[in-house]
């Protein structure tokens, strides 16, 4: 997979890159990340993306054509544009593996107090992560590859994917490691006893007695 990230700050990314799967994931080619700044594609002699809002009101509004010209030039036949807004879609578990199966994924971060509602008409859809205002679109934009290349194949072991929370509308059951023991807080007996359907049944069990407790609008969705 390719992702090709529109940002005002692709200085922000690099951390991200450079750590654990990320990394992994890049090194070994499953996905290849490039980052474009928004304003190499301003017309402006001073590189000016934004200007105030028509009718007045607060903040300044990124403009359309440095962005339209920005995905113009990345765009290919099998691209899927992707605005992050917090007026998008809210992002599941179940959207990043639809993600997942596109070979190439453009991602605009939006900035600023707003950006021109034509922008919308450039996109093939626009995503939130969540109820809250971030001051930027690069932090959902991180959220969103992280999450679509760690189910990329041979990223992590398939194995992890049927375990992973949300999937098939349920949390994940609990797991324990070693030692046996701790302050008196034992592992569940059923873990150590080597019977693997019992165990099965088990952790099938947690997860719906977890989803009810904490999530009871995952088993309705269900
Ligand atoms: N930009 C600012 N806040 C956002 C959010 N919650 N989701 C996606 N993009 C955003």
């Amino acid at each position: 997979m390719k992702i090709d990230v529109l940002t005002l700050f692709p200085e922000m990314f690099k951390g991200f890159l450079e750590e654990s799967i990320m990394k992994r994931a890049i090194e070994s080619h499953k996905v290849e990340i490039c980052f474009h700044n928004i304003r190499d594609y301003s017309k402006d002699p001073h590189r000016k993306v934004d200007d105030y809002g028509f009718g007045g009101g607060a903040g300044m509004v990124l403009m359309p054509q440095p962005i339209y010209d920005a995905i113009e030039s990345v765009r290919r036949e099998d691209s899927h544009v992707i605005l992050l807004t917090p007026q998008g879609t809210p992002y599941k578990q179940e959207h990043a593996y639809q993600l997942s199966h596109y070979s190439h994924l453009i991602l605009v971060c939006g900035h600023y107090e707003g950006f021109d509602e034509r922008i919308r008409s450039f996109v093939d859809e626009e995503i939130s992560i969540g109820d809250y205002v971030l001051t930027g679109g690069e932090i959902p934009s991180m959220v969103l590859m992280d999450s679509v290349t760690r189910l990329l194949d041979g990223v992590i072991e398939e194995e992890s994917h049927i375990q992973d929370s949300f999937h098939e509308n349920l949390l994940d059951y609990p797991v324990y490691t070693k030692p046996v023991d701790f302050k008196g807080m034992k592992v569940p007996e059923v873990l150590l006893s080597g019977h693997h359907e019992n165990i099965r049944k088990w952790r099938y069990n947690q997860q719906l007695e977890k989803t009810k407790e904490r999530r009871p609008d995952l088993l309705e969705e269900r």
